[in-house]
């Protein structure tokens, strides 16, 4: 055969992956294949395949007769919005996806290129697991991704789309990654699968009740954003990158933007008079920031914090916000794991972090005790501490207790802090403080019930505004609502050239 003719075959049989039928029985189950995700995923004509031909080296089980060029993966970079990225894709026509010897190569090789070049790495995974007949070298395999994995962590964003099984310990790339998403109904993740479940526990479930998109979005945080299907996830990949530079050394990126007006008068009704009534923190993240640019993640997942991407006057910042219309925005176990992480990686890449505060404190219980609010609260207070970004606070409502502290405060490093005059900065709320402090009194009283209420009003009087925080200068300026997002603006633009160094050390030991 004429050589041309040769390398023509080898690319229509590599691209053919497992064959018709398997990509039939692909697309019958909702999924597209793993070239087509490509395709979807990178603009046109910017793929560039690396390793198409790779094949396995396998000979037990019948393997020496069962070649597929390629292996199960397509590796290789392209761009996104003109921007490059490396991508890795499993193919479920070819083995399940499974990952042999060499597939894990494929996908070390353009990650140890995406660390060198200082781009990010986007895996799309739909893989039964290690591939069964290789044994002990596909466990290797895995463990080199791993590796890669978090010597590439803060260094290049890694984002992981779960477009099918991902089980087993095949779970811990997506997991060592910075995001991670979840198709719904056709992706599932679990280290052991409903069989083994039932060996040891007796339980029975599906693979859905154990490790769907819903119970990793909602009960695990496992997952930080869900799609509808495999062409919402990948629209949703392509918003999320838009967020991040391409590595750690570039800085936050910007879309062209001119001021105008930008006084927000609607940002004054928000706040409800009565302190314990609850509003959406959403509606200010949203009158503050670009229009439209508010990209939420972990948005099911312990609701009483609101974190996401968004632009202000055209840069990508990092919104931390505490929810007073969920659990009245308390910080509790959850909460302070999800705004840890995010808080960590906007710091990692230079994207400025901007909090809305309204807590009441840090939720009480065995339940939190038990299951470790120490521990995991001061997961946030060491991210905060640590993070060296530009950092804002504005407190629209509740500054109360220790989670005035951990809630980016002055104290523990941040730039500017900004109070709405709604502000309450105080130890705890009035009744209960006037119920500790006036104990005796309240009691010794002709009429307690009236004496407490006097009491409530003298604390509230003295605490329950931001006064006292700005008289210390904890507070830099009492702002008026309508006035935040001009204020931010200029803020954040005084900080651009921000240099701040933590002390020299190996690393921190935040508490895991
Ligand atoms: C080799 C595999 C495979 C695997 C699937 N296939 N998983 N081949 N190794 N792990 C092959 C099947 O033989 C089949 O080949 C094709 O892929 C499609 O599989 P089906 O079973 O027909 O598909 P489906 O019904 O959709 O079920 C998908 C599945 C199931 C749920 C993933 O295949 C399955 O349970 N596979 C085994 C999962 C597993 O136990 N993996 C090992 C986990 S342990 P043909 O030729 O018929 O198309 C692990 C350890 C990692 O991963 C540790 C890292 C530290």
């Amino acid at each position: 055969m004429e050589r041309r003719e040769i390398l023509k075959n080898k690319i229509s049989e590599s691209k053919l992956g497992g064959g018709e039928k398997r990509i039939e029985a692909q697309h019958s189950k909702g999924k597209l294949t793993a070239r087509e995700r490509l395709d979807l995923l990178l603009d046109r004509h910017s793929f560039e395949e690396i390793g198409a031909f790779v094949k396995h080296r396998s000979t037990d089980f019948g393997l020496d007769k069962q070649h597929y060029p390629g292996d199960g993966v397509v590796t290789g970079y392209g761009t996104i919005n003109g921007r490059l990225v490396y991508v890795f894709s499993q193919d479920f026509t070819v083995f399940g996806g499974s990952l042999s010897e060499t597939h894990a190569e494929k996908i070390c090789k353009i990650m140890d290129m995406a660390m060198k070049n200082g781009a990010p790495v986007i895996g799309l995974n739909d893989s039964g697991g290690a591939r069964i007949q290789e044994g002990v070298v596909s466990l290797g395999g895995y463990a080199d991704i791993f590796y890669r994995n978090t010597l590439a962590s803060g260094v290049i964003p890694q984002i992981s789309a779960i477009m099918g099984p991902c089980a087993g310990g095949a779970v811990y790339s997506p997991a060592i990654t910075d995001f991670i998403l979840m198709v719904e109904d056709t992706s599932y993740m679990f280290v052991t699968g409903p069989n083994v479940v039932k060996t040891v526990t007796n339980e029975e479930v599906s693979s859905e009740d154990l490790g769907g998109a819903s119970v990793h979005s909602e009960k695990s945080g496992v997952a930080h954003l869900t799609a509808g299907n495999d062409v919402e996830a990948i629209e949703e990949i392509k918003t999320l990158l838009s967020y991040m530079p391409q590595n750690c050394e570039d800085p936050s990126p910007s879309v062209p933007y001119e001021l105008g007006d930008e006084s927000r008068p609607e940002l004054a009704s928000i706040v409800p008079e009565n302190a314990n009534l609850p509003y959406d923190i959403r509606e200010v993240i949203n009158g503050v920031i670009d229009k439209e640019s508010f990209f939420e993640v972990h948005e099911n997942f312990a609701p009483n914090i609101v974190v996401g991407f968004a632009r202000l006057a055209g840069k990508s910042i990092g919104v931390v916000a505490n929810q007073p219309a969920y659990l009245a925005g308390v910080l509790d176990v959850n909460s302070s794991q999800k705004g840890a992480r995010f808080v960590r990686f906007c710091d990692c890449f230079n994207i400025p972090l901007l909090v809305f505060e309204d807590v009441p404190g840090f939720l009480p219980g065995t339940d939190q005790e038990w299951n470790a609010i120490i521990t995991n609260g001061a997961k946030l207070l060491y991210a905060f501490s640590e993070a060296t970004v530009p950092r804002i606070t504005v407190i629209t409502r509740k500054a109360y207790g220790g989670a005035y502290d951990v809630m980016n405060s002055k104290h523990i490093g941040a730039d500017m802090n900004f109070a709405w005059p709604s502000a309450e900065i105080a130890v705890m709320g009035a009744k209960g403080a006037a119920e500790i402090i006036f104990r005796r009194e309240i009691a010794d009283s002709d009429n307690p019930e009236e004496a407490l209420k006097e009491k409530e009003a003298e604390y509230a009087g003295i605490f329950a505004n931001p006064y006292r925080a700005a008289e210390r200068g904890f507070i830099d300026e009492v702002i008026f609502p309508e006035d935040t997002r001009f204020k931010l603006i200029k803020a954040f633009k005084m900080l651009e050239n921000k240099v701040d160094k933590l002390p020299a050390k190996k690393h921190g030991n935040i508490p895991l």
